[in-house]
């Protein structure tokens, strides 16, 4: 992504924060992203705020309720809304959760996990590749957190992941946190597990904070990152060789936006340090 907006380490636009980001600039964040789903179909004071921002910086999209890996029928009005905006927004592909998100038309508001076999990534792949056809952008899957599998699988997440890249061609915007989270719920260790996976299919990575809730650990987004999950991006970056754009997302505990350009700051020190520092190995 050389030469382009798209590098580095970037923030998460969150609806308390607009109106200071349209107003102060981009204050050194080289990209925002931002979910379609709060902004199609808004008017008022927070969408004069976003037609600004996104008129003036780099934004890559992010979605959270197309259900890819689901049964419902596509919602051809929503696509072509969402479509619609991915053009304007100029973003060069357009990111989804490889999960189900609704059943029967009802919006089950959580990212639910595919059961790992081959008929539910023959089913997922061919879902991507109706929505490549569908968007005007490629679209890129992103790994989530889970908590329980969905009932026995031939595979394990790995597995499936791979598969369903490979057989829909697509880009994957690898979540480090969700790796590191799943790690410790499901006990692997995210160096080993990342070692298997298709590496030259990442596009993008996120970060986030997480929260531990007695035996188990919640990918909240609601509290920094933590420095072993930035020295997995790290290590991830330098496995890749290329200055993918990581992404700093936080939802909860939202604090004022200094803060997070603070935390997004030392974020690029260690993304920057990450390419200078001699690597370890070569990917
Ligand atoms: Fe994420």
């Amino acid at each position: 992504m050389e030469g382009t907006p798209f590098t580095g380490v970037g923030l998460g636009l969150r609806r308390p924060h607009l109106e200071a980001v349209a107003r102060d600039g981009a204050r050194g964040v080289p990209f925002w992203e931002i979910c379609p789903e709060n902004v199609l179909g808004e008017g008022g004071r927070h969408a004069r705020c976003t037609r600004a921002i996104l008129e003036r910086d780099a934004a890559l999209t992010h979605g959270l309720a197309i259900s890819v890996g689901g049964f419902d029928p596509w919602d051809a009005a929503y696509l072509r809304d969402l479509g619609a905006f991915l053009t304007r927004t100029g973003t060069p592909w357009h990111s989804e959760h490889l999960c189900f998100t609704s059943v029967d038309g009802t919006c089950l508001h959580d990212l639910l996990p595919l059961p790992f076999t081959k008929d539910a990534a023959r089913h997922t792949i061919g879902r991507v590749k109706e929505l490549q056809a569908r968007l005007p952008v490629p679209l890129v899957l992103e790994n989530i957190t889970y908590y329980a599998p969905l009932g026995a699988g031939e595979w394990d997440e790995a597995q499936f992941l791979t598969e369903v890249l490979e057989g829909a061609d697509a880009g994957w915007l690898l979540d480090i946190n969700n790796v590191y989270v799943n790690g410790l719920n499901f006990g692997f260790d995210p160096r080993e597990w990342l070692a298997r996976m298709p590496l030259h299919r990442v596009v993008q990575m996120h970060v986030a904070g997480h929260g531990r809730f007695g035996d188990l650990v919640i990918d909240t987004h609601g509290s920094p990152v933590i420095p072993e999950v930035a020295e997995l991006m790290a290590w991830t970056l330098r496995r890749l060789g290329r200055r993918v754009p990581v992404l700093l997302e936080r939802d909860n505990n939202l604090p004022e936006l200094e803060e997070l350009l603070t935390e997004r700051a030392s974020l690029q020190a260690v993304y920057d340090a990450a390419f200078t520092e001699e690597p370890a190995f070569h990917a």
